[in-house]
């Protein structure tokens, strides 16, 4: 088999490039370990800013992301038993940020993509790199029992964190920066409509918490655990005793509903330099992860694959490599900004367990500075709506 450009991994990265890709008639071949189902069912974060929007929409793949996503114009920071509202549109000249689950982002693409007739394969094992430093770079794996070979011009390492592509790169070409948390989110959806119009973000003495949703009848909830914590030990009651703590105010209720999915997820900032090696591009959570805090990493893997797709058109065009010279850095530039603003948000709001009185404080003065600077509160709102770099 031959292709032009070789996709590993059918995320949000990887579906997206492929469709890019496909609107200016370039071949591209998808390569995913998972099946459709496991894929599609799978819940991960939902807030897409404007770019992200503006970029699916343009693609054609927003129909129901227009008819279904909510549009928001602020979100709430909950400290000291008070909530403090961030007016993100009025502080950012009128952007906004909708909540569409990428889950439903990625079931769009791939419909998108099937539709083309292009191929999308699941369930493929053993994808191995060969050879990415030539002008031929190769994916070898296995599907439907059979061994086949695809051979590319280019390869783009879409495979997420726990992905072959970043791996298969010798040891001594990428550095990688990294910082842990002592902290991770157990994050449940709940049939029940969101006991607030907006986003909380609660700093809390127990710990963060986060109110979040998916539809008008979807509740989206996150507790900051630790990071090892085993989520058998958080039956629902449990949950949302904790969850009414955490979020609770004098004549504001949280409604419980029925917990349809729970899970504890780590937290993690981490970027690897350069996001290419040869002619295998890295793109998304394969290159860099940041803590869901800001809500960034499905908007930064999508504005990777647009930067690549613009860059892999215009190779093709003209014969002109500049841009994929420049891919990385460009990149890379808008990761570190995002690297910055999560970690930000991620210290500011929870509650570290070697915490000793004067870091409380310093988090304090920080909150109530966003709450009441309106240059504060526009630094968080510019970088939570997208940052133009
Ligand atoms: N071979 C083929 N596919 C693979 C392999 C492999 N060896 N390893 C992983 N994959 C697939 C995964 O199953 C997944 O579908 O690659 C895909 C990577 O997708 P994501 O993890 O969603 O990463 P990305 O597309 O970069 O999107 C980033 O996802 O994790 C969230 O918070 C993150 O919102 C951000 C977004
Ligand atoms: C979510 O709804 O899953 C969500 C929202 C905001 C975040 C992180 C996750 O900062």
């Amino acid at each position: 088999m031959r292709t032009r450009v070789g996709i590993v991994g059918a995320g949000p990265a990887g579906l997206t490039l492929a469709h890019l890709l496909h609107l200016e008639g370039i071949d591209s071949v998808v390569l995913e370990n998972r099946s459709r189902e496991y894929v599609e069912a799978r819940i991960r974060a939902g807030v897409l800013e404007q770019r992200t929007v503006d970029l699916l929409v343009g693609a054609g793949v927003g129909e129901r992301l227009l008819r279904e996503g909510i549009v928001h114009h602020g979100i709430e920071l909950q400290f000291g038993g008070e909530r403090h509202r961030v007016p993100l549109s009025e502080l950012t000249g009128g952007k906004t940020i909708v909540i569409y689950g990428q889950t439903e982002v990625v079931k769009d693409l791939i419909e998108a993509r099937l539709a083309t007739g292009r191929p999308l394969l699941f369930e493929v094992d053993d994808v191995r790199l060969e050879e990415v430093t030539s002008t031929r770079p190769r994916l070898r794996f296995r599907h439907e029992g059979r061994p086949q070979e695809l051979e590319c011009d280019l390869i783009a390492g879409c495979d997420g964190f726990h992905g072959v592509c970043r791996p298969s790169v010798p040891p001594g070409v990428l550095t990688a920066f990294s910082r842990e948390y002592a902290y991770g989110w157990l994050g449940i959806l709940a049939a029940v409509a969101p006991s607030s119009d907006e986003l909380v973000y609660s700093s809390h003495e127990r710990g963060f918490a986060l109110l979040s949703l998916r539809s008008p009848s979807l509740s989206r909830l996150y507790l900051q655990v630790r990071a090892d914590e085993d989520v058998a030990e958080w039956p629902d009651e449990r949950i949302w005793a904790e969850l009414h703590l955490r979020l609770g105010l004098p004549g504001w209720t949280l409604t419980e509903g029925p917990v349809l999915e729970k899970g504890v997820t780590g937290m993690r900032s981490y970027v690897v330099e350069p996001m290419r090696h040869g002619n295998l591009f890295l793109a998304g959570d394969a290159a860099h992860i940041v803590p869901p805090t800001g809500a960034k990493g499905l908007n930064l893997a999508i504005h990777d694959v647009r930067v690549l797709a613009n860059a892999i058109v215009r190779w093709y065009r003209s014969g002109d490599e500049s841009a994929l010279e420049r891919y990385s850095d460009e990149c890379l530039r808008h990761v570190w900004r995002a690297e910055h603003f999560s970690w930000w948000m991620t210290s500011m709001l929870h509650l570290p367990p070697d915490e000793d009185p004067f870091g409380l404080r310093l988090r304090l003065a920080q909150l109530h500075y966003v709450a009441t600077s309106r240059a504060a509160a526009t630094s968080l709102a510019e970088n939570y709506v997208g940052f133009e770099l």
